[in-house]
């Protein structure tokens, strides 16, 4: 989407956060990233139809921003996104975004309690049976793609929109449209994914529209027959004392649908790239599946598919030394951060082995902490080893191609080659 603006910023460095084609290429994106680190760790960035911002990118002050949510607020404007985009669904008298992340403070906190307890860890160890099943399922079709497949589109995909499904509870053969509406929210950059539409503005507001009529559907029905899903919790959930309203429900089930799968799927086909390029690492983990645990780490944090989140700042205030001024706009940037020399050794090689994964910014911090973080580790390890269990051999059967969009992207398609146990 960014793409179409053609933007200009003061220091060109500052375009690859908001450039969806910078993020088609990670090797070129790091080096420009470690340089400001080094240089402009702070940087100013001007850009056509964007809101100027900060692009914070060491890990010391990405960290700062997030803990600090006492300045440094989410707004309706969280999800940075060209100035247009608002504007249009403004314009179309389309409510503003009210997700979780688009909240901030007391109110914030009363809508995730909604879920919170739901997404805990010992609530999450439960679903780690159904994760089980459903990676069996998956790890299974191999032998039907008899040694060749995109190990995105075939298994991380599928797998991982079916465990939100499961989370859900909603049938399986919602799938499919779950997954087109998602990469309409959220991959609308990527031609891949705008399908019929030469709009991605017309396709977004369709999405919303199909979101609604959805979960509207799903919502009557948990209300007439609970049960211990998460759309029963939504769908029956209070504040205040008074049920979620039409509007917060509605986004409550879209961060989820969207937060939950393609973020996971590019932490696990990414991941898996950089396994079949360190085959040594690969050897090491069909040894002893016990690694799956601090490889899932590493992949998440070499992954990073969250991109970045804009903060706004409600004071004057020092960060890394610059003064951000009352009103000003942040973008945290977690890929950058996950490759800080101050705090990963060795940060732009993938380690499965490395003693600090667990510094990973790839799921923010503080108030907004991912909250399904615990099921995206679960999903990442299980499918890992699942995999890596059934197959003897397995290698690139050519060049991994990736997504081009500047909020949540990564390896889109996988090919690869193996032979059975
Ligand atoms: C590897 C996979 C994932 C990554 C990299 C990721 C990353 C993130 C990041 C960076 C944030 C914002 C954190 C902040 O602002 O400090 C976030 C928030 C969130 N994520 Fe995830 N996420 C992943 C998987 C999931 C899954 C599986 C779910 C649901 C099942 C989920 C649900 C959410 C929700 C609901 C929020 C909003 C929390 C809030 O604002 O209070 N995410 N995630």
């Amino acid at each position: 989407m960014s793409d179409l603006l053609h933007p200009t910023a003061t220091d060109p460095r500052g375009l690859i956060f908001i450039t969806s084609s910078a993020f088609a290429d990670m090797d070129a994106w790091h080096a420009t990233a470690a340089e400001l680190r080094r240089e402009a760790p702070i940087l100013r960035v001007e850009a056509d139809g964007w809101t100027p911002f900060w692009a914070v990118t060491r890990h010391a002050d990405v960290f700062e921003v997030s803990r600090r949510s006492d300045v440094f607020w989410n707004t309706v404007r969280s999800a940075p996104g060209p100035d247009l985009t608002y504007d249009m669904l403004e314009a179309l008298g389309i409510d503003p975004p009210r997700t979780l992340v688009h909240l901030h403070g007391e109110v914030h906190n009363k809508y995730r309690a909604v879920t919170n307890d739901w997404f805990k860890p010992a609530a999450v160890k439960h679903l780690q049976a159904a994760i089980d099943a459903i990676a069996d399922e998956f790890a299974d079709r191999l032998v039907e793609l008899d040694g060749r497949c995109d190990l995105a589109t075939d298994i991380a995909v599928p797998f991982t929109i079916r465990v939100i499904m499961s989370i859900f509870g909603v049938p399986e053969r919602d799938e499919r449209t779950m997954l087109e509406l998602t990469q309409g929210l959220f991959g609308a950059a990527d031609p891949e994914y705008l399908g019929d539409f030469t709009d991605p503005f017309d396709l977004i507001t369709s999405n919303i529209k199909k979101f609604e009529a959805y979960f509207d559907q799903l919502t009557a029905d948990r209300r007439a027959y609970p049960t211990d899903d998460l759309a029963t919790v939504i769908a029956n959930g209070e504040v205040d004392g008074a049920p979620l309203g039409d509007i917060e429900r509605l986004w409550y089930y879209i961060i989820v649908a969207t937060a939950g799968h393609d973020t996971t799927s590019y932490a696990l086909s990414g991941g898996f790239e950089q396994l079949l390029r360190h085959p040594d690492q690969l050897a090491a983990l069909q040894a002893d599946p016990a690694l799956a645990h601090p490889a899932a780490e590493e992949m998440i944090r070499w992954t990073s598919p969250v991109r970045s989140f804009f903060r706004w700042a409600q004071e004057d205030v020092e960060l890394g030394g610059t003064t951000i001024a009352e009103g000003d706009v942040v973008l945290t940037s977690y890929p950058s951060a996950n490759r800080d020399e101050a705090v990963f050794e060795r940060p732009d090689e993938f380690d499965i082995h490395r003693p600090d994964a667990d510094k990973l910014l790839s799921f923010g911090l503080g108030m907004h902490y991912c909250l399904g973080a615990q099921v995206a580790r679960r999903e990442v390890r299980t499918m890992l080893a699942k995999v890596l269990a059934r197959v003897d051999t397995i290698e690139l059967d050519g060049e991994p191609e990736w997504s081009g969009a500047h909020f949540v992207s990564g390896v889109k398609h996988l090919p690869v080659r193996y032979t059975l146990r």
